[in-house]
């Protein structure tokens, strides 16, 4: 017995993996990385993370977010970073936009909005003895185009799950679900991991990462290439997307075709796409993927900070955006 429970904490060393929810700090037309400066950006995103969220968040290596928040809406209260993607609209069929509610992570009490948050080894627990480095200050990607139309042939890391029960788990399709989904639509962004170990950010947002992931989601990945040879946290996005109320096929298109939009106007769901701006306070999540601790667990100081539901729900940052995102619209906002 004694010798079991040793060799299962030898094979736990080094195998953490964070997942944790966070509410909306804001719903409004930004995006700091691919549009900076620019009010309002193209299309509406729902943001979740530290509160030094802005239209212009300035870059490099010197421009550490964490400095700046002074608090953040996920539950490890030293992760100021901002996480971000479109928000859905369901279109009916006169013609009107409505958002689609999100269903906030399961922990976070009276949260009604945000999403669930992954830093995980290479293939979710265990990290093939691979050195797993935490991004460093200034680091930002994105996964995913907006101006996607049509299905990617390779992996990519985006998917939709038609949640049959809050608990389901695997058929993912590259495309919006074509039935109704009786407990919503789950989408999935898994960034790349691996890292060219020079550039924070690049032109693209992309190109200095690169993704090994084979299949779907949380599968073993291959070796990180020579190009990109450090190995970075896995990290991805879940959004539940509440469609149960209109799931009343009276409502959707007369042609049976489905009736969801992302926010730039996507009706396949190709376009979907994920922002990350870095901003773990210190070598705090450094410490988090060295040690051995699973989802919120590693809270309560074990090795992270934590925070409870109101401090999460309270910080928020202000819409800077003079325009409607919740009525029944009559176009997209930004939409020409
Ligand atoms: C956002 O930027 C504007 C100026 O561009 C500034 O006035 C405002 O204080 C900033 N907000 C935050 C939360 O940093
Ligand atoms: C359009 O349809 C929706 C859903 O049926 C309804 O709630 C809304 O009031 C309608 N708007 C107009 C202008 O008819």
């Amino acid at each position: 017995m004694k010798s079991t429970l040793l060799a299962l904490a030898f094979a736990a060393s080094s195998q953490a993996a964070l997942r944790f929810g966070c509410s909306s700090i804001s719903i409004q037309r930004l995006d700091p990385l691919v549009e900076p400066g620019r009010i309002p950006s193209a299309h509406v995103h729902q943001i979740v993370g530290g509160n030094s969220f802005n239209a212009t968040m300035g870059s490099g290596a010197n421009n550490d977010i964490a400095d700046r928040a002074t608090c953040t809406s996920c539950f490890f209260s030293e992760d100021f970073s901002n996480y971000w993607t479109a928000v859905l609209y369901f279109k009916a069929r006169n013609g009107t936009f409505k958002r689609v509610p999100i269903k906030a992570n399961s922990a976070l009490e009276g949260s009604t909005d945000g999403m669930t948050i992954y830093y995980t080894q290479k293939d979710f627990n265990s990290n093939g003895n691979a050195k797993i480095t935490a991004f460093p200050p200034g680091f930002r990607m994105t996964v995913g185009s907006p101006t996607t139309t049509e299905k990617s042939d390779v992996v990519n890391g985006l998917s939709y799950t038609c949640l049959q029960n809050i608990n389901t788990r695997g058929s993912e399709t590259q495309e919006f679900p074509t039935k109704p989904c009786p407990a919503g639509i789950m989408a999935i962004h898994h960034f790349p991991a691996c890292w060219d170990g020079k550039n924070l950010d690049s032109p693209d947002h992309q190109s200095h990462m690169y993704s090994t992931t084979k299949k779907g989601t949380f599968v073993e990945a291959g070796p990180c290439p020579a190009s990109h040879p450090v190995r970075m946290p896995q990290l991805a996005y879940e959004t539940i997307w509440d469609t149960t109320k209109f799931n009343d096929k009276s409502q959707w298109p007369a042609d049976g075709s489905q009736p969801f939009v992302w926010s730039m106007g996507d009706r396949t769901g190709y376009a979907t796409h994920g922002d990350y701006v870095f901003g773990w306070k210190g070598d705090s999540l450094q410490k988090a993927m060295d040690s051995s601790c699973m989802f919120q667990a590693c809270g309560n100081g074990k090795p992270l900070l934590s925070q409870n539901a109101a401090a999460i729900n309270n910080c928020k940052v202000k819409s800077t955006i003079n325009e409607d995102t919740e009525g029944w619209l009559t176009s997209l906002p930004g939409a020409m």
